[in-house]
């Protein structure tokens, strides 16, 4: 197997586990949480799954442009051959990057906190920045892979 084969692999095994992991959180546990959960017990869960989430997320965005720009330069040749969909993949992967770590080092720290202290509307003003963070996220994430997947096949995007 060479080095491509690895890293496409790499690839869209960090992009599977990322995008998932916020859908399942998003889309499957939020609201569920919402219900069925009062601040103390809701806000501590949070903190756990981000504990658990955020260490894998991290290595999705290492892995991803390491892996992405091993591919543009293996396969393409550098960025001046690369196709407009690989370009916006970039672009919105860079954003994503920031976006989350932005929510690593100041919504989810001060949620850490504010849980250890039982700070509970501090943190419910934490979990709230998180979600909207997470919902854009999210959105692009589904748009690059989308993106991705079209642009292969699709002459306009060329
Ligand atoms: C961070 C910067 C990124 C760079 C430089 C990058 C670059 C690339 C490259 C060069 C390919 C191979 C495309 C081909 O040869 O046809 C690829 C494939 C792919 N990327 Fe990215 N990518 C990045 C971020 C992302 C992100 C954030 C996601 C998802 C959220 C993503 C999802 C995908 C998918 C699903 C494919 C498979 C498409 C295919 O092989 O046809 N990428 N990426």
């Amino acid at each position: 197997m060479d080095l491509k084969a690895i890293s496409l692999t790499l690839h869209l095994l960090s992009a599977v586990i990322w995008v998932g992991g916020m859908f399942f959180a998003y889309m499957i546990l939020r609201p569920i949480a919402g219900q069925q959960l009062e601040p103390p017990q809701r806000l501590s869960l949070w903190a756990g799954v981000f504990k658990k989430f955020f260490p894998i997320v991290w290595l999705s965005v290492v892995l991803l442009p390491l892996t992405g720009y091993n591919l543009i330069f293996s396969v393409w040749g550098g960025f001046a051959a690369v196709p407009l969909y690989i370009h916006i993949m970039n672009g919105l992967g860079i954003v994503m990057i920031l976006i989350y770590m932005h929510v690593f080092f100041a919504p989810y720290k001060r949620l850490a906190q504010a849980v250890a202290i039982q700070d509970w509307p501090t943190g419910g003003k934490k979990l709230n920045q998180i979600r909207q963070l997470i919902a854009i996220n999210l959105t692009i994430g589904i748009i690059v892979i989308c993106i991705a997947g079209l642009g292969r096949y699709t002459s306009f995007m060329i």
